[in-house]
């Protein structure tokens, strides 16, 4: 029987690279259910967009009828849950869309596996799994020599957006434990990589150094992060879907820590060997801006369980996976363009509506 598989979050950066890996590499049909937020993007999805084995659905994962609809009308053999806010910087200035899609958005999901799960025959319900894709931000952050995050280090969620994650992921345990769905879970290191959109550190350095505008380093850019190619992730997690125990996690990292500086200065150096500018090296653009609230001093994972027990590996080095982003977003401006063009009409819409309120006002 052909795998069907449901994605949530399949328009955006990671969920797009599951979507494209199925569609390029195997028979499995998607369902990718996706609101399209900000975040979200049909261009990210490449020729999977058009493939007759990929449909899309523009549903709000809080939408409880549209999401047993979509369970009714395509009944999938499994799903993966990508949707999410992810951003810890919009999280800070505000949390309610984190609430809401993260903590709300996986409830709903849940309640409608549940049912639909219940209902499949056995052999179905055997097979069926709901893997939950989440950060390993929920374990809060560890000082310069503590050992890494392991699948049993206790949650200590620092930021709105780690803390409605962590929040998600007990959900899950939770339906597993009590009401015996299938469940099983990652918890993944900052991903990287083409497609990510240009407010996380990697994508917005890149989309600034080529606009000559300062590159924003929060504090002193001491803190460390473990960075994963997000083609590594997306692989990470059809074998976790496919071949992982019902009720378990799996940690995945990229055995890669740097500094944020390293980061910023090894893309700087991409940059000066690709595209040279004639008013100096891109490092020039660097500032020290006022650091994150609450922010994590270092992430770092111990991948051995998903290494031990799937023989799971990444296979870009930093090196050779930043190189690839760098070429990506010099070569994809049309992307890019894509992004811009609609935060513009953002731009307009808000203005107009503000004009409209003060007209309300006057009258
Ligand atoms: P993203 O912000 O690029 O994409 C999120 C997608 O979810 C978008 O397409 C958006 O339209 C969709 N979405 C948001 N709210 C929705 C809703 N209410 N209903 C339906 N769709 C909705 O995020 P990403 O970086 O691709 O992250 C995907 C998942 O992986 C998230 O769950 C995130 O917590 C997790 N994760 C991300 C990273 C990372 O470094 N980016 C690391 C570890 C885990
Ligand atoms: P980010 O990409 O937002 O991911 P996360 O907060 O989930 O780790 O940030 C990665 C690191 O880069 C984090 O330590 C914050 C830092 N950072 C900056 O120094 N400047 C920036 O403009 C951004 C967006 C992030």
């Amino acid at each position: 029987m052909q795998e069907k598989i449901m994605i949530t979050g399949g328009a955006g950066f990671i969920g797009s690279a599951v979507v494209r890996q199925y569609i390029a590499d195997t028979d499995a049909a998607i369902v990718n259910v996706d609101k399209l937020t900000y975040a979200g993007n049909l261009e990210s999805l490449g020729e999977a967009r058009f493939d007759s084995r990929h449909a899309f659905e523009q549903v709000d994962i809080c939408n409880r009828d549209q999401v047993h609809r979509v369970l009714r009308e395509h009944r999938p053999t499994g799903i993966i849950h990508l949707a999410a806010e992810s951003h810890v910087d919009r999280s800070i200035d505000g949390a309610d869309q984190f609430i809401a899609t993260n903590i709300v958005g996986t409830y709903t999901l849940l309640e409608g596996a549940l049912s639909y799960w219940s209902e499949l025959s056995s052999v179905a319900r055997q097979r069926f799994r709901f893997h939950h894709v989440s950060t390993d931000e929920v374990y809060g952050d560890l000082g310069p020599d503590d050992p890494s995050f392991t699948e049993e280090s206790p949650y200590a969620p620092s930021s709105p957006y780690a803390a409605s994650k962590a929040s998600s992921d007990h959900l899950v345990r939770a339906w597993h434990r009590t009401h015996g769905l299938p469940v099983v879970l990652s918890n993944c290191s900052n991903n990287y990589g083409p497609y990510q959109y240009p407010e996380k550190l990697i994508p917005l350095m890149i989309v600034n150094a080529l606009e000559a505008k300062p590159l924003p380093i929060y504090g002193t850019g001491a803190n460390v992060r473990d960075w994963l190619y997000v083609e590594d992730h997306a692989r990470a997690l059809r074998l976790i879907f496919s071949e992982g125990r019902a009720g378990r996690t799996y940690n995945i990292g990229g055995r890669t820590e740097k500094t944020n500086l390293e980061v910023v200065k090894s893309l700087c150096d991409y940059l000066d060997e690709l595209l040279p500018s004639p008013h100096g090296p891109h490092d020039r653009l660097i500032r020290f801006v006022t650091d994150r609230p609450g922010h994590d001093r270092r992430y770092a994972i111990n991948g051995e369980r998903l290494a031990s027990e799937l023989g799971w590996n990444p296979n870009e080095d930093f090196e050779s996976g930043l190189r690839k982003t760098v070429t990506w977003y010099l070569e994809n401006n049309s992307w890019l363009d894509g992004i811009r063009l609609r935060l513009l009409e953002q731009e307009a819409n808000d203005n107009f509506a503000s004009r409209h309120r003060k007209n309300l006002k006057k009258n």
